[in-house]
């Protein structure tokens, strides 16, 4: 029987799988671990089941001498140091797959959102400013007359290139060895739509000059990673007038502060990273999480394993 930590209360009964076999401590509150609680909860585990939001660093990595296993209730793995837990043997577990068809739905929403008003929409209804149908009142732009450019044309850009296509759009994408010039993209798409994962090389890819090249009439869609979009840039991008509008499930700061200066801008949609939040698909996260935990305690090569 291994101590394992569970760093936030996740639906379904997987975890009552884990604890069938070993002793388990669930992080009971709604907000993560610190850093300092994190590290110190983790010193005494043998397994650790994290959220994305975790900073599972080399220090902590590290300072957890009984660490063998680490599972991530997510399918992107930056908050955790692959490298370090590599060095020191441990597998690393992260759920791809089945959020894939589940965060390509909410990209669609948020580009649909965005595109066609919604939040304006909603937001005058219930100001009791809908006053009469008006011709040219909350115009947006056509998703089934659009050229979507995907960047990054993994699972989840497929996912996103399938539903663009069934409404009609014309689909471009840039990937690192395939596809058009991520400038062509930029300069062609009416909808950026990023799908890439946030690396060294991603950091930062959407920056004042990727945002000065779109088109005045494009939308900026991001349930990547927040720190791909230069947050600042963006701001200015749409308060100017660069860009037609912006849908953000993700964002650098996470959480954004309710009086971020982002939030002040125009044609902005925002979501509290909801990609793969939908009963079933968190459900079977939760599986899988387990799964790669339960395998990675025993001994046994991880069904989805992210590092080695
Ligand atoms: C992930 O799993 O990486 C997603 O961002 C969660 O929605």
């Amino acid at each position: 029987m291994a101590r394992c930590f569970v760093t936030r209360e996740i639906p379904g009964t997987a975890i009552d799988r884990l604890a069938a076999e070993h002793e388990v401590d669930v992080w009971p509150q709604r907000l993560p671990p610190t850093r300092e609680q994190l590290r110190e909860r983790v010193a005494e585990a043998e397994g650790l089941l994290c959220m994305l939001t975790d900073p599972v660093d080399r220090g902590l990595i590290e300072a957890a001498a009984n660490l063998r296993a680490i599972s991530t209730y997510a399918v992107g793995t930056d908050n955790i140091d692959l490298a370090a837990a590599s060095e020191r043997g441990i597998p690393v577990g992260h759920t791809p797959d089945v959020l894939t068809e589940t965060s390509a739905d909410l990209a669609l929403a948020l580009m649909l959102a965005a595109m066609r008003r919604i939040p304006d929409g909603d937001a005058e209804v219930r100001a009791g400013q809908w006053l009469t149908w008006e011709p040219a009142r909350l115009l947006g732009h056509d998703l089934h007359r659009a050229t979507v450019g995907i960047v990054g044309l993994g699972r989840i850009g497929r996912a996103v290139k399938r539903r663009a296509e069934g409404f009609g759009a014309r689909v471009v994408h840039s990937g690192r060895t395939d596809g058009v010039p991520v400038e062509q993209l930029l300069e062609e798409s009416t909808v950026v739509t990023l799908h890439c994962p946030l690396t060294e090389q991603t950091r930062g890819l959407i920056g004042e000059g990727a945002l000065r090249r779109m088109r005045d009439d494009a939308y900026l869609v991001n349930t990547a990673r927040g720190p791909i979009v230069d947050g600042d840039a963006l701001c200015r991008a749409l308060r100017e007038g660069w860009i037609a509008g912006a849908a953000l499930d993700v964002t650098d700061p996470e959480p954004l502060p309710a009086d971020h200066p982002l939030l002040g801008a125009p044609n902005l949609v925002v979501a509290p990273h909801l990609g793969s939040a939908s009963h079933e698909t968190r459900g079977e996260m939760a599986d899988m999480a387990v799964d790669n935990l339960l395998a990675g305690l025993r001994g046994e090569r991880l069904p989805q394993r992210a590092n080695g």
